[in-house]
């Protein structure tokens, strides 16, 4: 009896030993299997409590079952004490460090341009204009022939085209302008035939999008540019209606205080044509040099449709009219930042663009 307690006893300290020693839950579960497995050497000392007298028996039998429980215990104790280390350690080794200064994130932006574009198209889509697009690769038909300017037309002058090449017939450096036609376009205004002959009346739509002319590059004159072409086709529409809507345009634009003015203006596809002023915004119409003394600046151009231009479109002039616009976003941007160079739009030098990081 006296051995089997002893032996008991010794387990026990054996047990507290190994598990202080071991370093993971494998080695913890190894001495488990080794000393409280079904062929470990607890049920080794139990197979002796046969051969014990039986008064000593229970006692002795108490006396494992306290052992068995005292080292599963120990084992719970050790697991416990191993995870919360192995969580501390991973802890230590993935911290970061909140206090260390973020990498700054550069956000891009709208350009100026497309801003004001953008406030455009939402001011005239109070009105019910919707946007509809046309291709900037052209032909001199739209461009030109269709909006009732024919080819000996003097008025061609306004407008420098830049010809697409005949494919291969670049001779001496100098290339043919293809012979069907094939231009960059010139201006956004070949889409009132395309959208006339595309749309249902009524037709209420803006035209945004790029142009391009033969230009020399100045401070005002980009060789690329942006127009926003607008066009109305209705049965009973007027010049009245479309100065009402321009002068309402320009207030939301640039403010209510602005000042408008409508002036006779010539385009061979309206009839008539006016050109529409706003008061000079840098000067307030003292005269300055931005608005080359006169007090007012030209923002765009419109008038009603030409009957010769509905009909090209397929509407007979008898029973439908129409007024049209076209708008230099460029300019009109300019204008409102007070920007002296168009030339910068396109410099992509990030300290100018950069102002325009709140989008406008
Ligand atoms: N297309 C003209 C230009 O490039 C601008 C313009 C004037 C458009 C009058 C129009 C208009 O629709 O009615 O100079």
């Amino acid at each position: 009896m006296t051995d089997l307690l002893a032996d008991l006893d010794g387990l026990r300290s054996l047990a507290r030993e190994r598990l202080a020693e071991a370093s993971s839950a494998r080695e913890v579960d190894a001495i488990r299997q080794e000393l409280l497995g079904r062929s470990g050497r607890l049920t080794a000392l139990l197979k002796q409590l046969g051969s014990v007298p039986a008064d000593q028996r229970p006692a002795l039998g108490q006396a494992a079952n306290g052992a068995r429980l005292e080292i599963e215990t120990a084992i719970a104790d050790q697991l416990a004490k191993l995870n919360a280390g192995d969580l501390g350690a991973r802890l230590a080794e993935e911290a970061i460090d909140m206090s260390a200064p973020g990498r700054p994130l550069r956000t891009g932006h709208l350009h100026p341009v497309l801003t004001t574009m953008r406030d455009l198209r939402e001011i005239f889509h109070a009105y019910g204009f919707e946007v509809f697009e046309g291709p900037e690769i052209e032909t001199e038909e739209y461009n030109f022939e269709l909006l009732n300017i024919p080819p000996d037309h003097p008025a061609r002058d306004l407008w420098d085209t830049l010809y697409v090449a005949e494919p291969g017939s670049v001779e001496a450096g100098q290339p043919r302008p293809a012979t069907d036609g094939t231009i960059l376009r010139a201006h956004t205004s070949p889409t009132q035939i395309r959208a006339m002959r595309a749309l249902e009346p009524p037709i209420r739509v803006l035209t945004p999008g790029r142009c391009f002319r033969y230009e020399a590059v100045d401070a005002s004159h980009g060789f690329e540019f942006f127009q926003i072409e607008g066009l109305v086709v209705d049965r009973d529409t007027s010049l009245a209606d479309l100065k009402g809507m321009l002068e309402e345009v320009a207030r939301a634009l640039y403010g209510r205080d602005v000042k408008t003015r409508f002036r006779p203006g010539y385009y061979p596809f309206t009839e008539p044509s006016v050109a529409f002023d706003i008061g000079c915004l840098v000067c307030g119409g003292v005269g300055c040099p931005a608005c080359k003394r006169s007090g007012w600046m030209t923002i765009l151009g419109a008038g009603m449709v030409h009957p010769t231009v509905l009909r090209n479109g397929g509407f007979d002039p008898d029973d439908f009219q129409g007024y049209a616009f076209g708008m230099g976003p460029d300019r009109m941007t300019m204008l409102r930042h007070g920007i002296g160079d168009i030339r910068l739009f396109f410099s992509a030098d990030l300290r100018f663009l950069g102002q325009f990081a709140e989008g406008r």
